[in-house]
């Protein structure tokens, strides 16, 4: 089986918000003050004496606000030495305005160029022909004759340039697309539908699946319909199938496990007819979720899945999916079936989401589908690739906190997932907190009018008003997998070790 061949692209999620196309982090107009410089820095001497007279008895904080600026951003910037209490910030002792310039002087400092302008030289994976309408950072798919790709699919001829492997398949069948085999073989970019794996595939997608379709009546007999194509698999679906006849579920079978209706049918608009759908996947392996699943949530027939065990992480709601986890599991499921089916308010409480909108959990995976996984490679490649660049003496020198007195402030950079540029918050370490970090970034991206990724992509319905929520808040680099499901800072005393190892500390951000 051909690895390349077989991504099933289309399913993989082809629509995406048009992006602007620049690069990096944004930089603060580092020459706007310089030149007027000298006359400034009298001025505001001659000021300041004229002023601190006053001090006493104006005591208007606003004034003091503005003059502390005036003063800070005219002043050369070696004159401002974190870590020393300026004699300016003393005498003035205003504490917001003395911290709003340290944000102006990290801004300075730490913009430090790099040497890719991602715009001009894009990122290049050769191997797969692709083109799509936008990308939050330059990407281009395709050879180009006298440049070396960064990277390539398959395992890649030339050092300097990245392996990719690409499947949708599961390990199970395919033991090459196992992260850690892969790893073993060569490819340093593994993409498949494990959310551990460096730029995950994922059969769902907004785009692919009218998930929010509305529930139709339950008009047929059986209670479940199953299309399964052949009873082999490796697992226990077969014998599951037959214990649930057993057990006196009616099951009309449209595929050729089992058969007892005609197949020729559109499988979506026949499951909308049955209270459940058998979403049996051929093996059971994390993350490994089909078609067969979405599909199930598209027509509003309850998933009964034997498949991926961690397929609660996929449910748009609680108690949304019944789980076959082994095949001891069948009686019990069995009644469940049977109960919900006596049950209209029971069984109805089960669509709920379809009603009220799923769980953000179920959106924010979901979401992250809004953005095409060639994109999101060229993304993970250009972050690999900055990333290098930054061990480099230039970008070691950036001072990235700025302490006065008792109180320091902490560069950071975040960027929203499936987007590539960084924008800056600052932390005082008096907010160097969960909570604080997540006001700055909410204060960061409002300020900008910011518009999340996925907007255009959910359906209308559920895509919320223009208020930012944020689900996660995480360092770049990180697996979707710990993103969404495991990582969590484990406190303030962890965040705060996170940011003080990790100088102008580069986090991610999902909104839902
Ligand atoms: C401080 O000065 C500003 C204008 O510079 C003025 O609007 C404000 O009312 C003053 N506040 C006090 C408490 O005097
Ligand atoms: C199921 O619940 C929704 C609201 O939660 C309601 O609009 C719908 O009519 C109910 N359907 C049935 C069949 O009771």
């Amino acid at each position: 089986m051909g690895i390349l061949t077989n991504l099933r692209g289309s399913r993989a999620g082809l629509t995406q918000e048009a992006l602007p196309v620049s690069n990096g982090v944004s930089t603060v107009n580092k020459k706007k003050w310089s030149n007027l410089m000298p006359l400034f820095v009298g001025l505001v001497v001659i000021a300041e004496i004229g002023f601190l007279g006053r001090l006493d008895l104006a005591k208007n904080a606003s004034l003091v606000d503005s003059w502390t600026d005036l003063f800070y951003r005219t002043t050369p910037v070696h004159e401002v030495v974190p870590g020393v209490d300026s004699l300016t910030s003393l005498r003035f002792g205003d504490r917001s305005s003395e911290l709003d310039s340290c944000e102006d002087w990290l801004e300075r400092e730490d913009a430090v160029e790099y040497s890719r302008d991602f715009a001009k030289e894009p990122v290049l994976v050769s191997g797969a022909e692709q083109e799509w309408q936008s990308c939050s950072v330059g990407c281009h798919f395709g050879s180009e004759s006298n440049k070396k790709p960064d990277a390539a699919f398959g395992l890649a001829q030339q050092t300097g340039t990245a392996s990719v492997l690409r499947s949708m398949e599961s390990a199970q069948y395919y033991a090459e697309n196992n992260i850690a085999q892969a790893r073993r073989r060569g490819y340093s970019v593994v993409m498949t539908t494990s959310l551990s794996s460096d730029v995950p595939v994922g059969y769902f997608s907004w785009a692919e699946y009218d998930i929010m379709a509305p529930v139709k009546p339950k008009t047929e007999n059986a209670l479940a319909a199953a299309f399964i194509s052949n009873c082999g698999a490796r697992n226990f679906r077969l014998q599951a199938l037959e214990a649930l006849e057993k057990s006196n579920i009616k099951i009309d079978s449209y595929g050729g496990c089992h058969r007892n209706r005609d197949g020729r049918v559109e499988k979506v608009e026949a499951l909308k007819q049955y209270k459940f759908s058998l979403a049996f996947e051929n093996s059971n392996e994390e993350d490994y979720v089909t078609e067969k699943y979405f599909q199930s949530l598209v027509a509003g027939s309850v998933p009964v899945v034997i498949g991926a065990p961690n397929i609660q992480d996929f449910a748009p709601a609680p108690g949304s999916l019944l789980h076959i986890k082994e095949l001891s599991d069948v009686d019990s499921v069995a009644k469940r079936m049977k109960y919900l089916a006596e049950n209209p308010e029971a069984y109805n409480q089960t669509l709920r989401w379809k009603y009220e909108g799923p769980s953000d959990s179920f959106k924010a995976l979901v979401d992250m589908a809004a953005v095409h996984s060639s994109c999101r490679l060229c993304i993970h490649l250009a972050t690999q690739i900055r990333e290098k660049e930054e061990i480099s003496p230039g970008f070691k020198k950036r001072p990235c906190k700025c302490t006065r007195g008792s109180e320091t402030v902490h560069h950071l950079y975040v960027r929203e997932r499936g987007r590539f540029d960084m924008e800056s918050i600052f932390l005082r370490s008096g907010s160097l907190t969960l909570e604080g970090l997540e006001s700055a970034v909410l204060a960061k991206f409002n300020s900008l009018k910011h518009v999340p990724i996925w907007k255009q992509e959910r359906p209308e319905s559920i895509r919320g008003g223009d208020e930012l929520k944020v689900y996660r808040i995480y360092p770049v680099g990180m697996t979707q997998r710990q993103a969404l499901y495991n990582f969590k800072f484990q406190g303030v005393a962890d965040l705060r070790s996170h940011v003080e190892s990790n100088p102008c500390a580069k986090f991610e951000v999902v909104f839902v």
